[in-house]
């Protein structure tokens, strides 16, 4: 596996392998890998004959008070676990290659991005996508491959290869999770063992509305009632939003059916957690 850390350096490389017709696929990443990453790396060699990782903390979107200064990295670490899994090349860049100047024309991701996350963390989803982009300029892949953990992003990126007309793939693989329900995720590492036990209300609380669904509820403010009542009775578990949402616009319909999905925002201890799954969606875990 190549690391490299340039722009010019990663587009001579898949340069190369366009020119023999072999497809690529990017996964992009800040590091601190787990499971679920690799997942994503799997998936990623199922579309493409070459898979380029990225590992880059991007300041962009983080907001001022949150976790970019503590955010986990280590990079040997995510090397050796990348390379494991067969990654072709890691591509790290520096701050200061990824944004040589601050950066002035940013990517808007509009409608998509007003509620729930783009609400809760203004300006996180201009950051993501404006790196999502540069990262695509930069690494011209075929394919790209996002986890469903983070839905809203993954919905607001398909939005901006639509819009912005980028011939690229988009893969989704569903959320890994450990066995009580935890959706794998790199904050995990924030959780004190007390804080660990409660993080599983979300999959519970998940879990909680779509039995009321089955049994015949589908007005998604009752839903949410059922989840946010699942949180809320955890020590320490601040609930910031339990919404039913549709999985194209991300509104609230007007009755919730199997593809609505539940997404969920909670802060348990200090550490922000987020989760979802469609009514209809198996949850996995135990
Ligand atoms: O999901 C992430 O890890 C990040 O938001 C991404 C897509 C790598 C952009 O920085």
């Amino acid at each position: 596996m190549q690391t490299i850390q340039t722009v010019k350096a990663v587009r001579e490389a898949v340069r190369v392998w366009h020119r023999h017709g072999e497809r690529v696929a990017l996964v992009p990443t800040m590091g601190a890998l787990h499971e679920g990453h690799l997942a994503l790396v799997d998936a990623a060699r199922a579309h493409a004959d070459r898979v380029v990782a990225s590992v880059f903390v991007n300041p962009l979107q983080f907001g001022p008070n949150e976790d970019l200064a503590r955010y986990p990295r280590n990079l040997e670490r995510d090397r050796a676990l990348l390379e494991t899994r067969g990654v072709d090349l890691l591509y790290a860049p520096t701050v200061e290659e990824m944004y040589p100047e601050p950066a002035q024309v940013t990517v808007e991701p509009g409608g998509l991005a007003i509620r729930w996350d783009g609400a809760a963390r203004p300006g996180h989803f201009v950051g993501v996508l404006t790196v999502v982009a540069k990262l695509f300029n930069q690494v011209a892949p075929d394919a790209a491959v996002f986890g469903q953990k983070d839905f809203q992003q993954v919905t607001v990126v398909r939005r901006m290869i639509h819009d912005l007309d980028w011939p690229i793939d988009l893969v989704v693989v569903p959320t890994v999770r450990e066995a009580d329900g935890l959706a794998l995720s790199s904050r995990n590492a924030y959780l004190t063992p007390a804080d660990r036990l409660e993080a599983r209300r979300l999959s519970a609380a998940i879990r909680e509305i779509q039995q009321a669904w089955v049994a015949g509820e589908s007005d998604p403010g009752r839903l949410g009632s059922v989840g946010r009542a699942v949180l809320e009775a955890g020590q320490g578990v601040a609930v910031e939003y339990v919404a039913l949402v549709d999985p194209v616009t991300l509104e609230t319909p007007r009755f919730a059916d199997a593809t609505s999905v539940v997404l969920i925002a909670a802060r348990v201890g200090t550490t922000r957690l987020i989760d979802n799954a469609a009514l209809g969606q198996h949850l996995g875990g135990a």
